[in-house]
């Protein structure tokens, strides 16, 4: 007789898997786990005999079953607030203007050094709970509002300790390269060099999954960003990209080129640039989030995307200056509505092809031996999580095969 710790029963369940039904369904399903992993799922006829007394159960009653949603881009680590920069681009002021001005990603930097460990701890822990309690497993927190060792190390120290302290997994970026300190303003390339220095104690620490940079006129140039990802290699750490978010660089191509995760915002992405993902299996990472709050109007090439079969996840780049959005299912409304992805697309984006893009091959979809990572919802079908915002239909929430308070 085959041993569960737990079974859900009567679920619609959307697998994500490539198992010819739209969304990977299956009607009618049951779910069993054990020791935090899937051990089966699929019809309640093929369920093996099991000990029935001893085996919590749980009759979701036509709930439908989706893996746990996954946020594969954030910045969720920081202080302050960028309030009074939405009132200047209110008034005419670009997000460009602004960093100029010394204002953007620079003011947040400012804030957060000046930030204890504790204060940041507490901030980023009421985001996490936030996406938590939207459905939310996994997340990925980019460091980079600190630009120094010292304040990038505990920058990426929180995540450890939110890691530790908080049912959601959490996927540490190492994002020296988001944007110039003060204290290099007239030697970027010096700057570089120290975040290459930086790269080798931080991996030591254990304090990084991933290196990203910011491939942009208002950040770094390819070049620039090429040295980063060299040394990156050379410690054997995945490389990521802010690429083509406001012009086209050819950032995305260089992630390619050094077999990256993903390129991300790519609203001015060529097809050269397309064909190179591809190639290399770039993920391309979705913000509409910041699309809308920068009120942007360059789609990011879509169509393209799907001619060449560039994977599409689909991440709310929770950060204060673009994308102030702690929200993935608002994402979903909003690559729906702005993007015209599919709600199968967009729910493609949020788990499977997130879990790609943060090259995680143990969730993402609901199958065999993955994970015990999903959320129960009440819903009529999956694209009802796309059409409508704000009411909140998660009814239960399993992380790692344990059942989690929803706040
Ligand atoms: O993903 N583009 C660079 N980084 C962030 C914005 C960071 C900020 O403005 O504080 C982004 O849009
Ligand atoms: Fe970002």
């Amino acid at each position: 007789m085959q041993q569960f710790d737990a079974i859900w029963i009567n679920a619609n369940i959307a697998t994500m898997t490539d198992n010819g039904a739209p969304y990977g369904s299956i009607e009618n399903g049951v779910l069993a786990i054990k020791d935090g992993i899937i051990v089966f799922v699929g019809s309640r006829a093929d369920l093996p005999q099991f000990d029935a007394l001893a085996t919590p159960l749980y009759d979701v009653q036509g709930q439908w079953i989706l893996p746990g949603l996954i946020d594969c881009h954030t910045h969720l680590i920081y202080a302050g607030n960028r309030a009074n920069e939405f009132e200047m681009r209110l008034t005419g002021a670009s997000y460009q203007q602004i960093a100029a001005a010394g204002g953007g990603i620079a003011s947040t930097v400012m804030a957060t050094r000046h930030a204890s460990h504790q204060q940041l701890f507490e901030l980023a822990k009421d985001r996490l709970n936030s996406l938590l309690a939207q459905g939310v497993t996994t997340v990925e927190i980019k460091s980079g509002y600190g630009l120094d060792l010292a304040n990038e190390q505990k920058i990426l120290e929180v995540a450890v300790e939110l890691s530790q302290h908080h049912p959601i997994n959490i996927s540490k970026t190492f994002l020296g390269a988001h944007a110039l300190p003060p204290e290099y303003s007239d030697n970027p390339d010096d700057y570089i060099d120290a975040v290459c220095q930086m790269l080798p104690t931080l991996q030591q620490l254990q304090l990084v999954d991933a290196v990203d940079v910011f491939c942009e006129g208002i950040g770094f140039s390819v070049e620039q960003c090429r040295k980063i990802f060299r040394c990156a290699k050379s410690l054997g750490l995945p490389v990521k990209a802010h690429a083509e978010q406001l012009s086209n660089l050819g950032g995305s191509a260089l992630v390619a080129e050094f077999a990256g995760l993903s390129a991300d915002h790519i609203e001015f992405l060529d097809e050269a640039g397309v064909k190179a993902m591809a190639q290399a299996g770039t993920v391309a990472v979705l913000l509409p989030g910041a699309y809308y709050f920068l009120r942007e109007t360059q789609l990011p090439p879509i169509d393209l995307l799907r001619q060449h079969k560039v994977a599409m996840a689909l991440a709310t780049d929770l950060n204060p200056g673009t994308s102030p959005l702690c929200s993935l299912p608002l994402m979903l409304n909003l690559a729906c509505t702005l993007f015209r992805l599919t709600p199968q697309e967009a729910l493609m984006g949020v788990t499977r092809h997130g879990a790609t893009a943060l090259g995680l091959t143990d969730r993402g979809m609901l199958a065999l031996g993955l994970r015990a990572d999903f959320g129960c919802y009440q819903i009529s079908q999956p694209a009802e999580l796309c059409y409508q915002f704000g009411v909140n239909s998660l009814k239960q929430l399993i992380i790692n095969g344990k059942q989690i308070r929803v706040p």
